[in-house]
């Protein structure tokens, strides 16, 4: 095949987990299955520039400013990849990107940012491989494809492969989902989620924008010698057993016990980690205490998230009760933020 100079683009959401993924083993392996929403309007948009036949190098842009960093993380993952795609090393690159969310909100970019990349290395793949094929794959990235992006989406950022499908999303193998793997995720099946669950909210109150003091990568590697890991594990594949009765059933009370006992575990984690380390901050714990109260005198469906950071991911359905509850975030947790930092997404499909 020949290899010419060529330019794509692609566009991918960010996601969150609903039952986490925090441990893993060698080659970006998870300790534990997790499922996780697709964000909507929270993306971020990669354009690659790529010019055959020049010795591999990687330029890379954040929003039209150079980032010197994300190159070297970029050209150490394509070099990580070149056994899946032969091409990779053979050219130059010029990577330009850019979020549609603020930077370090807590929202995932790292997820969105590899699910890009991936989704673009497929088409120049699509290109150098498939070349005289007809074009019926041009528009829409193949199932085949898709999988493949996920596969390689994971080698960047683990929890970047399940940003490659919209809706509810599996990574790991359980034995509750067909089709289930550790290699790369699935769609969950939308024949089995309730219609409760298919038109949501995900409103991220920015309570503190900045570096985290401990990388997800480093605490990824700290379960290593967590005493409480192995349980943690097993609970986390435990609770696929209840998330599917209840993704089904439409039962919103199950819900939120379930998804606020996951974000409050992943925290509970990183406390019981030697060393230790609290990436919560003081208005984490105002908000989440907020809700709480909230949900007992009104009894409506606000609820929360937290993803390896300070910020809340607020949850809540439109069923009705959304304009109370929109009007309650205004009056009496906007406060807790930075700024009146939030950021509003919403999952419908
Ligand atoms: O994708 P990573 O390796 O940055 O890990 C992130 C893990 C969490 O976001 C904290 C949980 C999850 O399942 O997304």
């Amino acid at each position: 095949f020949t290899i010419q100079n060529t330019t794509v683009s692609e566009s991918c959401p960010s996601n969150i987990a609903l039952i986490k993924y925090w441990g893993k083993y060698k080659d970006q392996i998870p300790a534990n299955p997790s499922i996780s929403y697709t964000l909507n309007h929270c993306r971020t948009n990669t354009q690659i520039e790529f010019s055959a036949n020049e010795s591999f190098s990687v330029q890379t842009f954040l929003a039209g400013k150079e980032e010197l960093k994300f190159a070297e993380k970029i050209e150490k993952y394509f070099r990580n990849i070149e056994k899946y795609l032969p091409w990779i090393l053979k050219g130059k690159y010029i990577i330009k990107t850019e979020n549609t969310f603020p930077h370090s909100s807590g929202i995932a970019s790292s997820a969105s940012g590899f699910g890009a990349i991936a989704k673009c290395l497929m088409r120049l793949d699509e290109q150098f491989s498939y070349e005289s094929q007809d074009s019926s794959i041009a528009n829409d990235l193949s199932s085949f494809i898709l999988k493949k992006a996920s596969f390689l989406a994971r080698l960047g950022s683990g929890s970047a492969c399940r940003s490659l499908y919209s809706g509810l999303v599996v990574w790991g193998e359980s034995e509750e989902v067909s089709g289930s793997s550790d290699l790369f995720a699935v769609k969950y099946s939308d024949d089995e989620i309730h219609s409760v669950f298919k038109n949501f909210n995900d409103w991220v109150l920015l309570i503190h924008e900045g570096v985290k003091s401990v990388s997800s990568t480093v605490g990824h590697g700290l379960m290593n010698t967590n005493p409480y890991a192995e349980r943690r594990f097993q609970e986390a594949r435990e609770n696929f057993v209840p998330m599917k009765e209840i993704l089904k059933s439409g039962n919103m009370e199950q819900f939120i016990q379930l998804v606020e006992h996951e974000a409050l575990t992943l925290h509970a984690m990183m406390m019981m980690s030697e060393p230790a380390f609290i990436l919560m901050k003081t208005g984490t714990l105002e908000v989440i205490n907020k809700i709480w109260d909230f949900r007992k005198s009104t009894h409506l469906p606000l609820f929360f998230t937290l993803d390896a950071g300070a910020n809340v991911h607020l949850l809540f359905p439109n069923d009705g009760s959304e304009k109370q509850i929109k009007s309650f975030i205004e009056s009496e947790l906007l406060q807790h933020t930075q700024n009146n930092g939030v950021v509003k997404d919403v999952m419908i499909w």
